[in-house]
């Protein structure tokens, strides 16, 4: 199931690994407000792909990735991995399960305690969480080698090394958990673009070899189109348009998914300009569509009812009143 709404929307006969249902996150505003992060935003992972979320600034991303690995436990809505809400769960077992959902940072450096040596920094949470198997002193080096350190190196801090090293450093200590899930936001954006695609590189082979299923945060379409095998777009807080990649990129139905897709060069979609309009607060939303104050398609309906999903193909839905394609009954 994705967005609002109570229909299963998913590719049919595909396993959830992750099922994430009505999830809202608030977090105190200015003077008693309420900022609701993210509004009652529902999608599913299936096992063994890569999800990317896109969307600008603000609009929830992060906070739903963190809501995940219920790093703050999300206000309300459930989060199900494997068949066991994580939101219902106390601490302890949440605990034991959360070693399978490792989540990589955008700022390598600070995300690296800088007082310790990368072989504690990789070997720590190993000791502070237990383990899955039997991690050894040998398979640590394995580890570190795998990701392109070089061991001799294990005894150095993270500020001497590079930042595309000290990602490598990052991934290797969410890998030594042995997860199930790796969830990556925007864990190249901070990165000289020569040493991006390396750590793209990098993620792709690690994702194989680990039999990982991940969650991929990025600002840079064209870096989400390699990567991920479906696309959620968010807008304000809510899903505007999820599915496969091929669909999302070649066919966009929703208004802001085209006006995304639009600010990219070559991307074959005309620019119509809603994106230079002001991005509104997510203190104050829009009622609605929460895209109607900057939408070129916007009328009369999207100002008072927020829009229901409706399927565009196998595996692609759009929540739109005035969807910019023909919707399929499966
Ligand atoms: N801990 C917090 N306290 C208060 N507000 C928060 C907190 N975390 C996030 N927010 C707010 O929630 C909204 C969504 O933030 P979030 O970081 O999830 O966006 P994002 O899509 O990841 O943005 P970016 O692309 O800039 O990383 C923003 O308005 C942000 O200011
Ligand atoms: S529901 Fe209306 S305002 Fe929202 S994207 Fe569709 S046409 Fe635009
Ligand atoms: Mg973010």
């Amino acid at each position: 199931m994705v967005g609002v709404g109570t229909r299963s929307l998913r590719p049919e006969d595909a396993e959830a690994l992750i099922r994430v249902e009505n999830l809202v996150m608030e977090f105190p505003g200015p003077r008693g407000a309420v900022l609701q992060a993210v509004s009652d935003v529902s999608f599913d992972v299936l096992e063994g792909e890569t999800l990317g979320i896109v969307g600008e600034s603000g609009c929830g991303k992060s906070t739903t990735a963190k809501a995940v690995i219920q790093m703050p436990r999300p206000t309300s809505g459930s989060v199900v991995y494997r068949d066991a809400d994580l939101t219902s769960m106390d601490k302890e077992t949440l605990r034991s399960k959360r070693t399978d959902l490792q989540m990589i940072f955008q700022d390598p450096i600070s995300a690296l305690n800088p007082r310790r040596s990368v072989w504690d920094i990789i070997s720590e949470g190993v000791e502070i969480w237990g383990t899955h198997g039997a991690w050894t002193d040998a398979r640590l080096i394995e580890l570190i080698e795998s990701v392109g350190i070089d061991p001799q190196y294990k005894d150095r801090k993270p500020f001497q090394f590079s930042g595309g090293q000290c990602q490598r450093i990052s991934i290797a200590r969410a890998l030594a958990l042995d997860p199930r899930v790796l969830i990556c936001d925007e864990p190249v954006s901070a990165l000289d673009v020569s040493v991006q695609a390396q750590i793209l590189n990098l993620l792709d082979d690690l994702k194989t070899e680990h039999d990982l299923t991940m969650l991929f945060i990025s600002h840079d379409l064209a870096v989400v189109r390699n990567v991920s095998d479906r696309v959620m777009v968010m807008y304000l807080g809510r899903v505007a348009e999820v599915g496969d990649a091929d669909s999302i990129f070649d066919n966009p139905i929703h208004p802001y998914t085209q006006a995304l897709l639009a600010a990219i060069p070559g991307s074959g979609v005309v620019d119509d300009g809603s994106l230079s309009g002001e991005l509104p607060s997510p203190l104050d939303p829009p009622t609605g569509c929460r895209f109607h104050t900057r939408c070129a398609y916007a009328t009369e309906v999207c100002i008072t009812t927020v829009p229901e999903f409706e399927q565009f193909g196998p595996d692609h839905w759009v929540a739109c009143h005035n969807p910019q394609g023909t919707p399929v009954t499966l």
